[in-house]
């Protein structure tokens, strides 16, 4: 079995929250169970945590343990007030204007290269697959790196459920697309709406996540409610949020940032230390919420799952 191991340039347990105190909560919410784990960790009323979310009752899922970390968590409180989320503004502190995204009713189309095509809500969806939780680490573009309790299921899950026809090459995901919703979709100089894609080799590997939830509860809206994507060993922007609608396609998809700038941001972008952004290196990362930075790993730390996917890709821009 793989797993990550610890390196020496880990950070102290003291400038993070404890992996240990984030379980201590979940041994907590096993303890209340009745109660509901969102209205505890946020310290709202049960009630109106339920009744924000429908799926309240699904979080906290079993832990994955496959996929150790080889560093702290980052606390929820940091996390969660330093996103990107750009039909909410261009500026991090997207929490503070993210009220108007109506996550239900929320519905997504599959559709393209598949059997057939449907739309699913988000809440028969959660009904077709099994939640788990995995702690992974998202590594931006922009040089800060965080680490997160997700929950969510596989993405092949969603694939087999979807039915793609042989002639599928790559998964388009695509954002919603309403202004009333993303006031900032009303600039008019981005390509809304977001759009993002992997290849089917991609989508395949274990390591490819629908998140649904974090932190033990429901997504909050900042990271993309009410499901997103989280890919860790690709820079952040890969990981595409509040997703409506899901293409099977033959042709590569061009990616929002590519759509937007296609001389800094290309569609493979996988994390690599040694290819700098042509506007600033790679090389290292700040731990958001410690202060530090530290050494920026190929394939964020991931190449013994991914790496094998590119193997007869030498040539190619894959880590733009
Ligand atoms: N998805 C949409 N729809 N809109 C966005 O602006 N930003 C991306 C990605 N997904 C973005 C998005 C970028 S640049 C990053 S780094 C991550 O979301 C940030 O995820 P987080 O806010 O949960 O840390």
């Amino acid at each position: 079995m793989h797993y990550v191991k610890r390196k020496g340039w880990e950070i102290p347990e003291r400038e993070a929250t404890p992996e240990a105190i984030f379980l201590n909560r979940r041994a907590l919410l096993g303890a209340g169970a009745g109660l509901g784990a969102g209205a505890i960790l946020s310290g709202l009323p049960a009630q109106a945590q339920s009744a924000q979310d429908p799926s309240a009752g699904l979080y906290p899922a079993r832990r994955n343990e496959t996929y150790k970390l080889d560093r702290d968590l980052t606390p929820e409180k940091v996390n969660s007030e330093y996103n990107n989320f750009y039909e909410f503004g261009g500026h991090k502190r997207i929490f503070t204007a993210v009220d108007t995204l109506k996550t239900r009713p929320w519905t997504i189309k599959i559709d393209g290269l598949v059997e057939q095509p449907r739309d699913i809500g988000i809440d028969d969806l959660l009904k077709q697959v099994q939640l788990e939780e995995r702690l992974y680490r998202l590594r931006c573009v922009e040089a800060w790196s965080m680490t997160i309790p997700w929950t969510g299921f596989p993405l092949k899950a969603l694939v087999d459920l979807a039915r793609p026809l042989s002639s599928a090459k790559y998964i388009r995901f695509e954002t919603f697309l309403d202004p009333k919703m993303g006031p900032a979709q009303k600039q008019s100089w981005y390509p809304w709406p977001y759009v993002e894609g992997l290849s089917m080799a991609e989508a395949a590997n274990d390591l490819s996540f629908m998140v649904t939830g974090a932190y033990g509860k429901p997504l909050a809206k900042q990271f993309g409610a009410p499901i997103r994507l989280h890919v860790p060993w690709k820079y952040g922007f890969k990981s595409v949020k509040s997703i409506t609608r899901i293409s099977f396609v033959e042709a590569q998809p061009k990616n929002f940032w590519q759509s937007l700038q296609s001389a800094e941001y290309g569609f493979w972008a996988n994390v690599n230390p040694d290819v700098a952004h042509p506007r600033w290196s790679q090389a290292t990362e700040e731990v958001l919420g410690t202060g530090n930075r530290v050494p920026t790993l190929l394939y964020n730390g991931y190449g013994d799952y991914v790496a094998d996917i590119y193997k007869d890709m030498q040539g190619q821009k894959i880590f733009f």
